[in-house]
């Protein structure tokens, strides 16, 4: 008689989008369903908490049957539960802490709430090719902006962060400056293809210092003024900040590579579905016979698949949370994680 797989249910709600994933492992990913609030917020110009809870907690439920059913599964194949316990939005992270706490219990199976950025990390991983261990992790979202050194699952030493805004913060800024809509990032990468390369010089900020910590808040002042005096040359300064962001994260990363003498470099979150970033970064990687690993399109921003995937890496060596208590970590610091 053959054993019955480990199956993870995946819940993410840590900011604008309700994400739900289901993997197994026998099968790998079985489903994963999404619902971007994206249309909701951009009335606002970004994310307002309170309405992003309360779709939150309109959408978790019916996308988690939706999940079960396109995998062909019914609540009891669950044997186990993970959830984004932080960091993200108070609010919107009790919602996915809420169901999946209460769901585990129900069922008696074990949940364990997941880090965000854990989540972004290993989203490679889902990929046909993977990337080995140890690597360079290049973490790039709208709230944060690591260059981690990974030796294992939990493994994580920070060696770099930004001292304000998340490269992906910066794109969202910046493409509101330029009256593009929210969020901002796609919108403005699109913009910038029309761009003429080198009609505007950015700054690449903290390059010219040794150490691999960024900062991206100067690039969108740089770009305001530059608007003041251009203001019919939007696309030329798309470009000219695009170029300038991803040639910054090159040069931090091709340091990180020589710090730690490792041949490949992973990059994930919302910012490494940018072209741009990844011409560069596949550039840099041909030069330093480095292999470069990026997630899915469909994995890059925020998805409930890559949240069951590190729940289930977790659950499956023997990890849980004590009990069926909601609790969150609206901050929490990567390094902090145990590793497995
Ligand atoms: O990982 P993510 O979905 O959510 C967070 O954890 O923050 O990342 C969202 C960020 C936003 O700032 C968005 O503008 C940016 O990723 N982003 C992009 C692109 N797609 C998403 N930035 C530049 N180019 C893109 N193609
Ligand atoms: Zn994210």
């Amino acid at each position: 008689m053959s054993t019955k797989p480990f199956v993870t249910l995946g819940i993410e709600s840590s900011c604008d989008e309700t994400g739900i994933g289901i993997y197994s492992s026998e099968a790998g990913l079985l489903s994963h369903t999404l619902f971007s609030q994206v249309e909701i917020h951009a009335e606002y110009g970004g994310v307002v908490p309170e309405i992003a809870s309360r779709d939150h907690i309109q959408r978790a439920i019916p996308l988690i049957k939706e999940s079960l059913k396109i995998s062909n599964l019914t609540r009891q194949d669950l044997t186990g539960i993970a959830y984004t316990q932080g960091p993200g939005l108070a609010g919107a992270l009790l919602v996915g802490s809420s169901i999946a706490q209460s769901l585990a219990w129900g069922l008696d199976i074990p949940a364990i709430g997941v880090h965000h950025m854990e989540g972004h990390l290993l989203a490679p991983l889902l990929a046909q090719i993977k990337p080995q261990f140890p690597f360079v992790a290049l973490l790039v979202s709208g709230g944060h902006t690591l260059l981690v050194e990974v030796g294992g699952i939990g493994d994580y030493k920070i060696l770099g962060e930004s001292l304000d805004d998340a490269v992906g913060e910066a794109f969202d800024k910046t493409a509101k400056i330029l009256g593009l809509g929210y969020p901002g990032g796609p919108a403005l990468a699109k913009l910038a293809v029309e761009g003429e390369q080198g009609r505007f010089n950015f700054p690449r900020p903290m390059t010219d210092r040794p150490g691999l910590d960024f900062s991206f808040s100067g690039l969108k002042t740089f770009a305001r003024n530059t608007l003041t005096k251009h203001p019919d040359e939007k696309a030329n300064i798309a470009k000219a900040f695009e170029v300038a962001a991803t040639e910054t994260l090159m040069i931090k990363c091709r340091r990180a590579l020589e710090q730690t003498g490792f041949s490949t470099l992973v990059v994930a979150g919302g910012v490494s579905a940018n072209t741009s970033l990844r011409q560069v970064l596949d550039q840099m990687g041909e030069k330093l016979k480095v292999d470069v690993h990026y997630p899915e399109h469909e994995f890059c921003t925020d998805n409930g698949a890559m949240i069951a995937l590190a729940g289930h890496y977790r659950l499956m060596a023997g990890q849980a949370n004590d009990g069926y208590e909601i609790a969150i970590r609206p901050r929490w610091n990567l390094e902090e994680l145990q590793a497995i």
